[in-house]
């Protein structure tokens, strides 16, 4: 079973900060091809490990047909900004206006515990911003600017996957093309 249910928003574990991974073993390479599966089945740019219920800091990405991943990342952001829109795959069909810095610098390791960088700007830069702030619970209708907020709570209300748990993912809701986090 390795594409697993996306958890959705109102499910507690994507408002939990996750803990660092201490243990470079067969189950985090595990949690690692699951979160890279399940993210490209739904399909995303981005899936970060509680979203599918795991409390670890992990993330894995699909930016320019690069599948990348990062474990225990910490960042660099840039003072000039990005504007654009952001989606995110526990908020089906929904995206608003996001500003996020332009260019990120993140380290952090990859799966079998050695270092690594991970650097880039623009969509990239958006999904690792994006990412890590689910690995701290901070969802994206957080950084949204108060009209939008306003706007996606009401939105959050009145959608129909509102309050049900966890369903599993077969076809993308997202009217993203591919594109949410
Ligand atoms: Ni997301």
């Amino acid at each position: 079973m390795p594409v697993q249910p996306i958890r959705l928003f109102g499910d507690p574990v994507l408002r939990t900060p996750a803990d660092p991974v201490r243990d470079f073993d067969k189950e985090l390479r595990t949690l690692v091809k699951d979160l890279g599966e399940t993210m490209m089945a739904a399909p995303g740019v981005g899936l970060a490990a509680p979203q599918i219920g795991v409390g670890l800091r992990v993330f894995t990405y699909y930016v320019d047909d690069v599948l990348g991943h990062l474990v225990n990342p910490t960042l660099d952001l840039s003072d000039e900004e990005q504007d654009g829109d952001e989606g995110c795959l526990s908020f089906p069909g929904l995206t608003y206006p996001t500003v996020r810095a332009l260019r990120v610098v993140a380290k952090g390791m990859n799966m079998y515990g050695e270092p690594v960088t991970v650097e880039g700007s623009d969509l990239l830069a958006r999904c690792v911003q994006h990412e890590t702030d689910h690995l701290d619970g901070i969802l994206f209708i957080d950084r949204l600017d108060r009209e939008q907020r306003k706007l996606a709570l009401r939105a959050i209300r009145e959608a129909e996957w509102a309050g049900q748990p966890a369903p599993e993912v077969k076809v993308s809701p997202h009217a993203l093309h591919g594109r949410a986090l």
